[in-house]
C-alpha cells in the first residue's frame, strides 16, 4: 500500500487581517493564497476579475492601501493588515466621478476588464489629478480584448477636469 503526505506541499497556515472596503476580516487560510482569490472565494467579493493570472492583464487591480496592486499574484501574507479598496467600494452609491463619465461615455463593451481599468484610473487620478496621455499609457497599462483604450482615456481626461473644477 502507498502512503502519500501531502504534507509536503501544504501550504503553511495563516492567520491574515485584512480591511476590505471600510470592513475588517480576519481570516484563516494558505499564507499563499492570492489575494484576488481571498476578495472573490472567500469574502464574496466578485466584481475584481481573473484574466491572465500573471499580473498582465489589469483585470484583477484593487487598491492596496492606496496603491493599484494586480491581486491575482499577491499572496494574501504579504498584504496581511493592509486596507484594501475593490470596485465595490471605490464610492458607496458607484458614483465616483470616474464611474458616472463610464456611464456618460459608454466606456465599456463587453465590460469584464472594466472594473481593474476603473481601479488603476482611480489610483492615477489621486496621484496625478491632471494626468497627460503618457500618464494614463504608463499607469493604466490594463489589457482591454474588446479596444476601449480611447473612450478610457477620455473619460480619464474629462474625469481629471471635473475634479479640477472644469466641466
Ligand atoms: S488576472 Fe491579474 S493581471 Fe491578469
Ligand atoms: S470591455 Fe471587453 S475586455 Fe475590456
Amino acid at each position: 500500500m502507498t502512503v502519500t503526505d501531502n504534507s509536503i506541499n501544504a501550504a503553511a497556515s495563516a492567520s491574515i487581517s485584512l480591511t476590505v472596503n471600510g470592513e475588517q476580516h480576519r481570516l484563516e487560510l494558505a499564507a499563499d493564497t492570492p489575494l484576488l482569490w481571498v476578495l472573490r472565494d472567500h469574502l464574496g467579493m466578485t466584481g475584481t476579475k481573473f484574466g491572465c493570472g500573471i499580473a498582465q492583464c489589469g483585470a484583477c487591480t484593487v487598491h492596496v492601501d492606496g496603491r493599484a496592486t494586480r491581486s491575482c499574484m499577491m499572496p494574501v501574507e504579504a498584504v496581511d493588515g493592509a486596507t484594501i479598496t475593490t470596485i465595490e467600494g471605490l464610492a458607496p452609491r458607484r458614483d465616483h466621478v470616474l464611474q458616472t463619465l463610464w456611464l456618460e461615455m459608454n466606456v465599456p463593451q463587453c465590460g469584464y476588464c472594466q472594473s481593474g481599468m476603473l481601479m488603476a484610473a482611480a489610483a492615477l487620478l489621486d496621484d496625478i489629478p491632471a494626468p497627460t496621455d503618457a500618464d494614463i499609457d504608463a499607469r493604466v497599462s490594463n489589457i482591454c480584448r474588446c479596444g476601449t483604450y480611447p473612450r478610457v482615456r477620455a473619460a480619464i481626461h474629462r474625469a481629471a477636469a471635473a475634479r479640477n473644477g472644469g466641466q
